[in-house]
């Protein structure tokens, strides 16, 4: 492909000589001076083979990669998949098809590769829909005053919460994130690499507070940040218990550090919280952000990976602009956990759906039902886009677990 001031950009596979031209070249792009222990765990997560660079006349002048990752699906299945980061093009060669050109040779080899989806983080929501991505988490932040904080009876208090080292959570917190992704839709496998950088915890990924505190209890653990300016508070890094006494527990020992004032936390729209508390509004929503962007790539394969929460048998048409890998399928499934069948099909289609606005829908955070009355989805006939929308409902929202 050519700019439009007639340069040729070509897109290859990196090599170990790109390596400061991309940390440079993200250093600018994120407004973040990369530290040699981030772009040493980044290579660790992204071997050469996986990074790809735009040149212009020999320049880099763009970057894209992407990890080996796993996410859990609405049932519990397991897939691997390619998780992009990275994503920049420089500031002096924006709005000229670079990012198109390097993400269409990136899923051109994702989709040669046999990868059923990718997943990334995106840092604005204007950029992914076109090449078929949609939202599938929603994470909310709450603060609250912790000196006001009262728990209800109700929220007896199972105890067992222990305070660590980060010596101590290192041999015991990795084993407890991975028992809460697998129950969780949405949510992404740790490697290695991406705890090592946890662990790590350099000064200047701290942001000016403390270095991270670690709770530990049986079935799940917090990690948080003290900032300290006129008071004291909170930050809570990852929270995050696979049983609902955990939640408890963990929660209890949070507002029992009498001399913090207010806690910061991010958590999943249907937390707990506001029903432990006799004060439901003591948590206050100061935020909310889509942490993880998926997009299909093998369309009945992942439709079949997933259980339904209700019958369903739907010809479907699913568009895609980008790849043009859609066309029309037919799924059934009898609901409840039964495995699902999912084949193209020679049908007349009688529900349409773009590619990211079914990858937003096929993780339960997102309603059909919501998508066709903004005109997204069109399904003539209303029982069915009920029968569509019972069908992808999950009962616990999706949590991505990871940012990278
Ligand atoms: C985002 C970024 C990679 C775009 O690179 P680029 O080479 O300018 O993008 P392209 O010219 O290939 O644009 C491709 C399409 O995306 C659109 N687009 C690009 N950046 C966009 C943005 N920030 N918001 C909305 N749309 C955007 C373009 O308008 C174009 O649309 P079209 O092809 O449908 O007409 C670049 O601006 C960048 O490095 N930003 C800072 C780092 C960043 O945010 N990276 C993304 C991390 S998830």
């Amino acid at each position: 492909m050519t700019t439009e001031t007639g340069s040729a950009i070509e897109v290859r596979t990196a090599t170990d000589d790109d390596w400061p031209h991309i940390v440079k070249l993200d250093s600018f792009s994120f407004g973040t001076h990369i530290v040699p222990l981030k772009a040493s765990i980044t290579r660790e997560l992204a071997p050469n083979a996986h990074v790809l660079v735009a040149t212009i006349g020999g320049q880099v002048v763009g970057v894209t990669m992407h990890y080996e990752l796993q996410i859990t699906v609405p049932g519990g299945a397991l897939i691997d998949l390619p998780g992009i980061s990275w994503v920049s093009v420089a500031a002096t060669h924006r709005r000229r098809g670079i990012l198109r050109t390097m993400l269409a040779e990136q899923h051109r080899r994702f989709t040669d590769a046999g990868a059923p989806m990718a997943v990334l983080t995106a840092s604005e929501g204007g950029i992914y829909g076109r090449f078929g991505y949609g939202p599938i988490t929603t994470e909310f932040t709450h603060k609250l005053d912790r000196r006001f904080a009262e728990f209800r009876d109700s929220a007896v208090d199972p105890g067992g919460v222990r305070l660590l080292t980060k010596e101590e959570a290192e041999q015991a917190v990795p084993a407890i994130y991975d028992r809460w992704r697998r129950q969780h839709a949405g949510a992404l496998g740790r490697p290695a690499a991406f705890w090592r950088g946890v662990f790590a915890d350099p000064e200047e990924g701290r942001n000016g507070a403390s270095a991270l505190f670690f709770l530990l209890h049986d079935d799940g653990y917090v990690s948080y940040r003290v900032r300290t300016g006129e008071s004291m508070s909170i930050e809570v890094a990852d929270f995050f218990a696979v049983t609902p006494g955990a939640y408890i527990a963990l929660w209890r020992t949070l507002c029992g550090l009498d001399l913090m004032q207010t806690i910061t936390v991010s958590d999943a729209p249907d937390a707990l919280l506001p029903y432990l508390l006799k004060n439901p509004r003591l948590p206050q929503l100061t935020g909310s952000y889509d942490l993880l962007w998926a997009r299909i790539l093998d369309f009945a394969g992942v439709l079949r990976a997933r259980s339904y929460a209700s019958e369903i048998d739907v010809v479907l048409e699913i568009t895609d602009d980008f790849l043009g890998q859609g066309g029309v399928f037919r799924l059934t499934s009898e609901g409840n956990g039964a495995n699902a069948k999912c084949e193209r099909a020679d049908e007349l289609p009688r529900l349409r759906i773009s590619a990211g606005d079914l990858a937003s829908v096929y993780f339960g955070e997102h309603r059909a039902l919501s998508l066709a009355q903004a005109g997204r989805i069109w399904v003539p006939e209303t029982d069915l886009l009920e029968q569509f929308d019972r069908a992808f409902a999950t009962t616990a929202a999706p949590r991505g677990g990871m940012f990278f």
